[in-house]
């Protein structure tokens, strides 16, 4: 069975168990979109933003998880996980996407229905 079989007609793309994405990390999933990063925070919350930063795209799921917020580790923008906008003073976006726990595993919604690759 591949990955794509297991893409239910909503759209939701099963990911990995809860407990495989560490507490205040994050773990990187391939989709045709590009790089996912889906963190989870000391509040057992989980976000799932494009792996890359506004400012000049550095791969936010290497950054430090803290409440809401993912510093990047480039050059210390804080990113809200809830909605992907940096921190003022800085500006930027980065796009968020669906993400959801059920019965202990995680579920993305990718906008379009493209087969995740590689998760
Ligand atoms: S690339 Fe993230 S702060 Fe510069």
């Amino acid at each position: 069975m591949s990955a794509h079989d297991l893409i239910d007609t909503t759209g939701w793309h099963p990911i990995c168990a809860l407990d495989a994405i560490p507490v205040l990390g994050a773990r990187v999933v391939r989709t045709p979109d590009g790089d996912v990063a889906i963190f989870r925070n000391e509040a057992d919350q989980i976000f799932a933003l494009r792996d890359a930063c506004p400012h000049k795209q550095g791969p936010l799921s290497q950054g430090i998880v803290h409440g809401q917020t993912v510093t990047c580790p480039l050059h210390a923008w804080k990113i809200d996980l809830a909605c992907g906008e940096a921190i003022a003073p800085d500006q930027g976006c980065t796009p968020t996407y669906p993400v959801r726990v059920q019965d202990g595993h995680v579920h993305l919604h990718l906008v379009s229905l493209s087969p995740v690759a590689g998760s």
